[in-house]
């Protein structure tokens, strides 16, 4: 198994990290334009393996697609990250470039290859990635749900006092600041509605935090987070390379599904070796149905800015 982690920033190394520690890839190539510094970074997390016991060989490339060739999963991780205060949208003039760019070198090397989209403003990017490379739509995943979704479970834990092990969330929409859709309704602790521990406003304020979650850190940080976003992607790597038929809410060009079309936009899906293997609809109540149709419509507003 074959994974090409392009970007060597904070995210990329992060995931090609959590990956190589998971075991499941023979091989992860990290690739930056940057002279160096996917090499760099491989060496470094190469020289982890006998700590943290895995066999995997990370190798870096100074922007050479050839050592990608024949990847069977590609992360798209390039591009800026967002500056404190900057929405994920106001990315696209210059992410939309080198996301296109990268996801055109790197079918040419591994024409069968799923990639994964991290690079923001993400929805549109994967939008992007459809209309650059004509591959099968489910073989075109984007990363932000999970993420979403993994901040939401943080946040419902903070609240309940409770271990996230116990919890179970999923956040579906855009991912925007303001177009996701946490699923409060839908949350439990250990199969218990959360709504049974904690009252209406204490969800609503669950909500608006998770909305906010990466915006929140990259006040702090000054930059985007970068843990849990190479994690979230390192699991929709792993589900799909070990074909585990599990369900996450990932961005999906959606064909009528929620009646909603030719956009792509993070919605239940089981990914296993085929990529996104089904599309599940949920029975969403007509306040959610109502957020999602917006949050779509904030994603064809973004998409309208590319020059396709
Ligand atoms: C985040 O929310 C980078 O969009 C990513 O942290």
């Amino acid at each position: 198994m074959k994974v090409t982690v392009v970007g060597a920033g904070a995210v990329g190394a992060s995931c090609a990290e959590y990956i190589a520690i998971k075991n499941f890839a023979s091989e992860v190539v990290i690739l930056d334009i940057k002279e160096n510094f996917a090499e760099g970074k491989a060496m470094d997390l190469m020289q982890t393996a006998s700590l943290n016991g895995f066999d995997t060989k990370i190798t870096g490339s100074t922007n050479d697609y050839s050592k990608t060739a024949g990847s069977d999963i590609a992360v798209i991780t390039s591009g800026i990250p967002r500056k404190p205060g900057m929405t994920r949208e106001e990315l696209i003039g210059i992410n939309a470039g080198i996301v296109k760019e990268v996801s055109s070198n790197l079918i040419k090397h591994s024409p069968d290859v799923t990639i994964i989209v991290v690079s923001n403003p993400m929805d549109t990017m994967t939008y992007l990635v459809h209309k650059t490379t004509g591959l099968p739509k489910n073989k075109i995943i984007g990363m932000g749900g999970a993420l979403d979704s993994a901040r939401f479970k943080y946040r419902l834990a903070e609240a309940l006092e409770a271990p996230a092990s116990d919890i179970d969330g999923m956040v579906i929409g855009g991912h925007s600041d303001t177009g996701m859709v946490p699923l409060t309704r839908l949350a439990t602790r250990n199969s218990v509605p959360v709504s049974k521990f904690i009252s209406e406003d204490r969800l609503n304020q669950v909500s608006e935090d998770t909305k906010v979650g990466g915006a929140t850190l990259t006040k702090m940080l000054g930059t985007s987070a970068w843990y849990a976003p190479g994690a979230a992607v390192s699991g929709l790597v792993q589900a799909i390379a070990c074909d585990q038929k599990k369900m996450f809410p990932c961005s999906a060009l959606l064909e009528g599904e929620y009646g909603l079309d030719d956009l792509c936009i993070g919605v239940p899906v089981i990914l296993g070796k085929d990529g996104i293997e089904k599309i599940v609809e949920l029975e969403l109540d007509d306040a959610e149905k109502s957020k999602l149709k917006e949050s779509a419509e904030g994603v064809k507003k973004t998409n309208g800015l590319l020059e396709l």
